[in-house]
């Protein structure tokens, strides 16, 4: 027994990228590497599972992890650094004694432990701010509304009643930099299964607009905004086995299946709140869009579209299990996907695999110069690098993080002294430390590496998505 011990190296708490910080901090960041650009101020926000496991129960997938908000305050004193767990009901609650049924967990207890439960909101997907007010958002349930400077969990936010009993708020609303107006949509169920848009003005009044009928239940993660339209790629991602979600006697990943001959339904809903526009089109597997726009009567939407053969189960089970096997999670491509007014049609724009894309968003809703994306220099591996892709010259340019180290999403911030480009945001897991460091670059000298790094002083999971606040927007 001993000597089985001794063989194997025991893990290091904070040494791999998902690794759980179950500690809350407050603190000035003491090392900081290079110089912090004069024209960012502000303050970024990310977020994603902050534990995996709870009282002793490992939890079955990555979409599960209660949501933990990093909160990085970037002004002329240097960067402050804070972080909090989302006060959700399930965090409240869970123990060794009891966990929620997730995404990809099952409370122990069998079938009927889990039978008829909705997967618990965890509230770990993303964090925006709007309208003054500051959000943490999960695709299945309501949003939480934040204090944007503590970070303490103010409640849960239904904005005015506009969000009904069921009604959910998914984690990629889109603002339009022209009008300051916040977009988007939530699925629903019951009494029957659609998308129900919404538009939230820049004081914070929300309406409904209109809805994307669906045939059955299916995942849709993200949508995209153009000038007149709110832009829907529903691709069938399906509830396979409904029996068994509803008895819970197979977790709710695994019962979806990505049904290709049911192909793909483009949605284009207006923003004036006209009728629904849909197509059909081949079945695509995607989940993130980058941005769309309109090009005389066609739409085009930008997405990193993963591969629909392999689809579903083995794209979901590399990212259930990303602590050990990120496998195919970056694996995607960068595609414009056209929408005429009968046909659809998609380009390939890059053939460097990645994921989580950004861009300069003050061209969000018209035709974006270049897509930023975290990227895995090895294919299979863990992102490690972060890559921009020029629209218009092709070129590509990256910057790779030291070997066994990895990133997140890359998080854009503006310059004001620049009409394009600025500055984008990512934390660097460095695995030998076990800890985290900020890393801020250059747009234009990307692969020069980051004009400034603030070494924290303890780890942070990789997460998922954040926002950039700069200090003149509250
Ligand atoms: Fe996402």
């Amino acid at each position: 027994m001993t000597d089985q011990l001794a063989a194997e190296p025991a893990h290091r708490p904070g040494s791999g990228p998902w690794d759980a910080q179950e500690r809350e901090f407050d603190y000035r960041v003491d090392e900081i590497t290079g110089t912090v650009p004069a024209s960012l101020r502000g303050v970024l926000y990310r977020i994603g599972p902050g534990r995996l496991q709870i009282g002793g129960h490992r939890l079955g997938h990555i979409f599960d992890g209660d949501g933990m908000v990093s909160r990085f305050e970037i002004g002329p004193e240097g960067v402050g650094f804070r972080n909090r767990y989302v006060r959700t009901r399930h965090f409240a609650k869970a123990s060794s004694r009891w966990i929620g049924r997730g995404i990809g967990t099952q409370r122990p207890g069998g079938f009927l432990a889990n039978a008829f439960r909705l997967p618990a909101n965890v509230s770990n997907t993303n964090v925006v701010a709007h309208a003054g007010g500051l959000f943490s958002l999960w695709e299945g349930g309501r949003p939480y509304r934040l204090d944007p400077e503590s970070l303490a969990t103010i409640g849960r936010e239904d904005f005015d009643g506009t969000l009904r009993l069921m009604g959910a708020f998914s984690a990629h609303p889109k603002v339009d930099p022209a009008s300051g107006e916040m977009f988007n949509f939530g699925i629903e169920i019951f009494p029957r299964p659609m998308l129900r848009t919404y538009r939230r003005d820049r004081t914070g009044a929300m309406t409904r607009l209109g809805t994307v009928p669906l045939t059955r239940p299916a995942f849709c993660h993200d949508f995209a905004l153009t000038e007149h339209y709110l832009v829907f790629l529903v691709d069938p991602i399906v509830v396979g086995r409904p029996v068994a979600a509803a008895l819970g006697l197979d977790s709710l990943d695994h019962c979806l299946t990505f049904d290709e001959k049911l192909g793909t339904r483009v949605a284009l809903v207006p923003r004036d709140g006209g009728a629904t526009r849909i197509l059909e089109t081949d079945a695509l597997f995607h989940f993130h869009a980058t941005n769309a726009f309109e090009d005389g009567d066609d739409v085009v939407v930008e997405v990193v579209a993963h591969d629909a053969a392999t689809a579903w189960s083995q794209w979901n089970e590399a990212v259930r299990d990303c602590e050990n096997d990120p496998g195919a999670a970056f694996g995607g491509r960068i595609e414009r996907i056209r929408i005429g007014r009968r046909r659809v049609s998609r380009e390939r724009i890059a053939d460097t695999p990645c994921e989580f894309p950004q861009l300069d968003h003050r061209y969000e809703t018209r035709a974006h110069p270049v897509t930023y994306a975290a990227a895995a220099s090895a294919p299979g591996g863990d992102p490690d690098s972060i890559t921009a892709v020029d629209h218009t010259t092709g070129r590509q340019d990256v910057f790779t993080v030291e070997a066994g180290n990895t990133v997140c999403e890359a998080i854009f911030a503006a310059d004001p002294e620049r009409d394009r480009g600025g500055w984008l945001m990512s934390v660097e897991h460095v695995a030998a430390q076990a800890r985290s460091r900020l890393l801020i670059l250059d747009t234009d000298r990307l692969a020069d590496g980051p004009v400034a790094t603030a070494e924290l002083a303890n780890h942070i999971p990789m997460g998922f998505h954040g926002t950039f606040v700069p200090s003149m927007s509250w």
